[in-house]
């Protein structure tokens, strides 16, 4: 078998054994520490790179793929906010966010008109599950649409810098020509060695330059044209909302198998079960079943948790205060100890296997599975 991209041919082995990525060190390095902004590098209109430095160099471990979790204060309050790692595990000195501009958006706007060379922000990390590593194959396919081009920049960095023998295709899409991310670099790395074709996809032209290229949207036809062997390969999807259920029915028509597709959300969706007042009762009170009994230790206070309710709602509505961001398991702000019971938490990526391990939780995505004792 042969991959050919950009007229170089690299011969792959038909028993070549799917790439473990062994060199990398495995995401055992948690960081929660302040950085310093040492690089702002504009790519687009609206999207920069930010290079992180630590304060105390250090080796930064981390998988491809993985976000970390920003803090930052503005008029006097604090905000946190995921971004995508988007350097490689493989350049391990510093790290890069690329971050883009979202309309009104807090943060966003924020880091692009008032973060430069210099100043410092608090980064936590990494978390998520969304690499590679963890689905390890010959043949990727990325589906990225804006920003959520980031963690395929690190995934394919770290593919090129280790010279992995693997075939990428990497399918982008892109408002107009000056909004795509990473142009040069990825057209560079696909010439460089890397079995890497990319394909960009543009809704219209930009007034610097007429899009030659492919036009509209993702559509079934475009990507079996310029994927053939699409059905073939470990799909990695991340982009807005609508992109990410238009790629999900394209792949289902192109007969991919929906375990070899992964996806990653940049956007937080309202969580679907409002804060309630929770009520406290004496334990004489017969309980509706699945209630649990929660006691908060270092509050001091008592509350019941009615079925249904995550413990970061109970401990709301009775004012102990948790601090909490996404709300949904993925940022790990709102990550405490669990002193005694049992949870029930659908987590996204927010809190590392070691750490359930070592008795901590995510109280915003865990459901009491009998009385608890929480840390808080
Ligand atoms: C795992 C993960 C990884 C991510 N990686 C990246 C990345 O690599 N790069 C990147 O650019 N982004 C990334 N994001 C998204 C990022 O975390 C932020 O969500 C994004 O930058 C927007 O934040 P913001 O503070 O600017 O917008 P916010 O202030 O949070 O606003 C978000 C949206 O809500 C609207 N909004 C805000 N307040 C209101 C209101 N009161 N009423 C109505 N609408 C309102 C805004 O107009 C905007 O459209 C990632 C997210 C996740 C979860
Ligand atoms: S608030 Fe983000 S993980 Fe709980």
């Amino acid at each position: 078998m042969s991959a050919i991209t950009n007229g170089q041919q690299r011969v792959t082995s038909v028993a070549a054994a799917a790439p473990q990525l062994s060199l990398l060190p495995g995401a055992e390095g948690a960081f929660d520490q302040v950085m310093l902004c040492k690089a702002v590098i504009a790519l687009t209109p609206d999207v920069s790179t930010y290079v992180l430095e630590p304060l105390t160099p250090q080796n930064f471990t981390f998988e491809p793929g993985q976000y970390v979790v920003l803090t930052v204060e503005i008029n006097g309050e604090q905000h946190e906010r995921c971004y995508t790692i988007s350097s490689p595990p493989t350049r391990p000195h510093l790290l890069t966010i690329t971050v883009k501009r979202v309309p009104n958006g807090v943060v966003s706007n924020w880091l692009h008109d008032n973060f430069r060379v210099g100043q410092q922000t608090l980064v936590r990390g990494p978390l998520g599950e969304f690499s590679l590593v963890n689905y390890p194959a010959l043949k990727y396919l990325f589906l990225s649409a804006g920003s959520g081009v980031t963690p395929m920049l690190s995934m394919t960095r770290t593919l090129a810098d280790l010279a992995e023998d693997c075939n990428v295709a990497f399918v982008h899409s892109a408002r107009s020509p000056v909004d795509i991310i990473a142009r040069s670099e990825l057209a560079t790395l696909a010439g460089a060695g890397l079995a890497l074709a990319v394909t960009n996809i543009c809704e219209d032209d930009s007034p610097e330059e007429r899009w030659t290229g492919q036009r509209g949207r993702l559509t079934a036809p475009l990507l079996a044209a310029s994927v053939p062997d699409v059905a073939a390969r470990e799909v990695f999807i991340c982009g807005p909302p609508q992109y990410m259920r238009a790629a999900h029915a394209v792949l289902a028509e192109l007969g991919v198998d929906p375990g070899q597709v992964h996806q990653e959300s940049f956007t937080l969706e309202v969580p679907a079960v409002p804060l309630t007042a929770v009520p406290d009762a004496p334990a004489e009170v017969e309980r509706e079943a699945g209630t649990a009994s929660l006691h908060f230790r270092r509050s001091g206070i008592d509350v019941v948790c009615p079925p249904g309710t995550t413990v970061l709602e109970a401990a709301t509505a009775a004012g102990v205060v948790i601090r909490s961001s996404c709300g949904q398991g993925l940022c790990g702000t709102c990550k405490s100890d669990l002193v005694s019971g049992q949870v029930d938490m659908q987590h996204a990526g927010g809190i590392r296997p070691r750490e359930i391990a070592a008795g901590k939780f995510l109280p915003c995505c865990a459901y009491p599975n009998g009385d608890l004792v929480v840390d808080a």
